[in-house]
This record gives structure tokens, C-alpha cells and sequence, in this order.
């Protein structure tokens, strides 16, 4: 049972995270389809616009609510993320907020004091709407996946980004249902099935950059698949793991390092898609996204920068 001092912070860092990274879920998919498919199209739109919609409410609610390692570990938004939504509006005409963006970089952390059971309310029924906005996405997901896989669709997206994005919003949905029945979403017992989520999360993304990179970037195409059968080895060894009880010292400290490189990666692929050094067909979001999520599982194995 978590304080409800907790269970605000945790909500609302939890949100702040993962409402923009299903915001952009929907944004990919929505600049992904053929023009036969405009109907999916539209869905993926109406869901990008509710789940901005979201967070802005979210990011109302956070100022002097959130942790100051939400903040300080560029999770939520990073220093590239304006820049990265301004580019990707000039590529594909698609209106991002950038206010909420710069509402979000300029958030308060928690100061000391109690918090109210209003609040606590309020941030109660954002839990119960991001389950519910969320739920109906991976239904959408879930349709979109079975079109593709049985070739009754086509999209630029990857079918294995499809089921990435799935996995993360059932993942999203699970922290929701821990918090409304106040249990701790970071408990050090459950640190090793984070780690087997997050390292196969990791894995795809060095694959999904790998090919969406141009072919004529072959040492950046070889680093990314590197860091693919890394975390291949990394998810494999979570997993013995989480199976036999074993030790997960020495898992943490490996994916910690591993997960330090990649981001690394990710933060210099993002900069230089924003400054036109990377040839590819990775939209500059998807560049920012990906290192946000490695500052999120850093957060997570307790190394927030
Ligand atoms: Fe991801």
C-alpha cells in the first residue's frame, strides 16, 4: 500500500512519460498508411489529438506534484524535443503542441507538505482515463497488426513496431491498474521483470534504426545491430533470471552500462537527424522518442541522470 503522497507522484510521473510516447504512437502510425486506408489514418489522428488532450491535462496537474528525477532525467521531454517536433511538423504538415512541450520543461517538482485528497481525486480519474484512452488504442493496435500480418494492410511501420507499441501500452495499462489499487509500480522485487521488458524494448529499437537508416550509413547500421544482439543477450539473461530466482545484480549492472551506450547512441542519431548528418527515413520524433525511453529504464534501474 503506497501513501497517497506516493501514489500522486507516481501517477503523475508515470503519465507525464507515458501519455506523450502513446501521443507519438498514435503520430506514427497516423503518417504511416497509404492513401487507400485514410479511414485508419483519421483513427490514429482522433487518438494523437485525445491523448495530447491527456496530457495536457496531466501536465496541469504535475506542476509542484512530480518527482524532481522525473524532471532532471529528460524522460518526459528532452532538450530535443521541441526542435525534433518542429522539424517533424515541417516534414508532414501534422500540428504538434509545442506549448505543452514548453509547459512541461518549465514543471516544478514536489515540494515538502501534503498533499490534498482533492488532488489525490483528481489525479485518480487521469489514472482511469489514460486506462481507458490507452485500452481503446491497443484494440486499434491489435486490429492494425492482424490486417498487416495476414497482408490485408499495408504500412511504412514495421509489423514488429506495431507489436512494440502494443507491448508498451499494455505495460502503460498495467502500471495504471497497480497504482488505483495503490501498490508501488517500483517495487525492487519486480526490477527484474522491468528488465526483461525494457532490454527486449531496447533490442528492437537498435533494430528498428538499423533499418530505417539509409544503406549507405553502414558503421551506424553496424553499431545499431551491435546493440540489437546485445540486448538480445541482455533479455536472455533477464529472463534466466526471472525464471531461477538467481541473482539480478549482475543483470542490472549489464543492462545498466549497455542501456548508458545506447542512449549515447540514441542522443547523437537524434542530433544529428536534427542538424541533416544522418541519411535515413527515421521521422526525427521517432529519434527523440526512443532516447526518452532509455532515460525512462535508466530512471528505472535507479540510475537517473
Ligand atoms: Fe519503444
Amino acid at each position: 500500500m503506497i501513501s497517497q503522497n506516493e501514489f500522486i507522484t507516481m501517477s503523475l510521473d508515470l503519465n507525464l512519460f507515458f501519455l506523450r510516447i502513446m501521443k507519438e504512437h498514435s503520430f506514427f502510425l497516423e503518417v504511416g498508411f497509404t492513401p487507400r486506408d485514410k479511414d485508419m489514418a483519421e483513427r490514429a489522428r482522433m487518438f494523437r489529438e485525445r491523448f495530447e488532450q491527456l496530457l495536457s491535462e496531466a501536465t496541469a496537474l504535475a506542476n509542484g506534484n512530480v518527482s524532481a528525477n522525473l524532471l532532471t532525467s529528460n524522460q518526459a521531454t528532452t532538450q530535443y524535443t521541441l526542435e525534433a517536433e518542429r522539424l517533424t511538423n515541417f516534414y508532414t504538415g501534422v500540428p504538434f503542441n509545442l506549448e505543452l512541450t514548453r509547459r512541461e520543461r518549465m514543471l516544478r517538482p514536489t515540494g515538502p507538505g501534503v498533499q490534498d485528497a482533492q488532488l489525490e481525486g483528481e489525479v485518480e480519474r487521469l489514472d482511469r482515463r489514460a486506462y481507458q484512452l490507452t485500452a481503446e488504442l491497443v484494440n486499434y493496435k491489435e486490429q492494425l497488426l492482424r490486417s498487416v500480418r495476414t497482408c490485408n494492410m499495408f504500412t511504412v511501420n514495421y509489423p514488429l513496431l506495431i507489436e512494440h507499441i502494443l507491448r508498451e501500452a499494455r505495460h502503460f495499462m498495467n502500471m495504471l491498474l497497480m497504482l488505483v489499487r495503490r501498490e508501488s509500480i517500483n517495487r525492487p522485487e519486480d526490477l527484474i521483470s522491468q528488465e526483461l521488458f525494457w532490454n527486449r524494448q531496447m533490442g528492437e529499437h537498435a533494430k528498428f534504426i538499423a533499418g530505417l537508416l539509409d544503406p549507405s550509413e553502414e558503421a551506424l547500421i553496424e553499431t545499431a545491430r551491435m546493440f540489437g544482439r546485445e540486448f538480445d543477450e541482455l533479455t536472455v539473461e533477464a529472463e534466466q533470471v526471472s525464471r531461477h530466482a538467481m541473482d539480478i545484480a549482475n543483470v542490472t549492472a549489464n543492462s545498466l552500462q549497455e542501456t548508458e551506450r545506447l542512449r549515447d547512441f540514441k542522443s547523437a542519431g537524434t542530433r544529428g537527424l536534427l542538424e541533416c548528418r544522418i541519411q535515413s527515413i527515421i521521422i526525427p520524433l521517432l529519434g527523440d522518442h526512443v532516447l526518452r525511453e532509455a532515460n525512462h529504464y535508466l530512471c528505472i534501474m535507479g540510475a537517473c541522470t
